[in-house]
């Protein structure tokens, strides 16, 4: 997978060389994704936006149309960097114009094909009428173009499943009050474009949010986690598995006691049919005290919830009744 990053603060990623790698100790260097990176499975591009302004002060930002604080990044400046980005890598800037099957790398064959779009995704196809002939090969690889904002689509387990599917991530980090707004129409045209929150607060600049769905991303690329079945019990159990929409519940290891407090017994049983029942008994539990919202997508959805789950979360308080649950 390759990931190209544009950024006012390159540094931020670790130190980075004349053709745009990443080394070092920064949040793209350590870890399984650093391995991942060392390996080649993941390439990392970092580029200073600056590289792309015309005039002697680098200026990035400009005051806002209409009035109001703080200042505005410039179309001019996002435009020429995208435009080079794209274009260096001879991936994505085109290929998104097919026709064809679709090539997105988003699975459509799953539920909520025939209801709207709840994905967060962009999955809308490009404005084609732009576009010429792309004449583009087998081997290329599409790109999607990712800008953290606060204004965003929340980013989900679902997301980050899509973008590891994708063969190539542009992420354009913005500060100040925001990017004008033309640079996002002007890239939908061309490629795919989520604007993505990862949560209700604001930050200085989209750098952090870029470190924290590149880490949500790259650890389900095959081999970066190392045990594949991690995934199917993660929180929001990505997948479908038997976890699916439940966040983790509690874990133990050696000692069997520890300052007074046993393990339970069941996961020392053997028994795994009344271990997995257990942990999803955990599970539930777990995300009807933290989580309430979770339980009712849950309950809203068929066949997510069984007799047992309901009565386990009607035990702690959380009766989920499918008559009176709203759709
Ligand atoms: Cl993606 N960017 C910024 N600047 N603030 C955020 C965010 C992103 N997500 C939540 N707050």
């Amino acid at each position: 997978m390759r990931i190209d990053i544009i950024t006012i603060f390159p540094d931020y990623f670790g130190p980075v060389g004349e053709d745009g790698q990443v080394g070092g100790s920064g949040p793209l260097g350590v870890s399984l994704i650093g391995k991942a990176a060392a390996r080649g499975d993941i390439s990392f591009r970092v580029h200073d936006l600056r590289a792309w302004t015309a005039d002697v002060h680098h200026t990035v930002d400009d005051t806002p149309f209409g009035g109001g604080p703080g200042m505005v990044m410039k179309p001019d400046v996002w435009g020429a960097a995208l435009d080079a980005v794209l274009g260096s890598t001879g991936l994505g800037s085109t290929r998104l114009g097919t026709t064809g099957p679709d090539t997105t790398g988003l699975d459509t064959t799953g539920p909520d094909t025939t209801g709207p779009d709840n994905t967060g995704l962009d999955t809308t196809g490009p404005d084609t009428t732009r576009l010429a002939d792309p004449g583009l090969g087998e081997g290329d690889t599409l790109a999607r173009l990712v800008v953290p904002t606060p204004s965003g689509v929340p980013f989900t387990q679902e997301m980050a499943a899509a973008y590891a599917a994708a063969g190539h991530l542009v992420f354009a980090c913005g500060r100040y009050e925001g990017i004008d707004s033309r640079v996002v129409a002007d890239a939908r045209a061309r490629m795919a474009v989520d604007e993505v929150s990862i949560g209700d607060y604001v930050l200085a600049g989209g750098e952090a949010a870029v470190a924290v769905i590149v880490e949500a991303v790259c650890r389900l690329l095959p081999g970066v986690l190392g045990n594949e079945q991690s995934h199917a019990d993660d929180s929001f159990g990505g997948t479908g598995g038997a976890m699916s929409g439940l966040l983790e519940g509690p874990v133990y290891t050696r000692p069997r006691t520890w300052r007074g407090l046993a393990v339970p017994d069941v996961l020392l049983s053997g028994n795994h049919a009344a271990i997995a029942r257990w942990q999803r008994d955990e599970a539930l539990r777990r995300t009807a005290a933290t989580r309430p919202d979770l339980i009712r997508r849950l309950a809203a959805g068929q066949d997510e919830l069984d007799k047992r789950d309901r009565q386990v979360l009607a035990d702690v308080g959380f009766p989920v009744d499918a008559e009176n649950m709203a759709h």
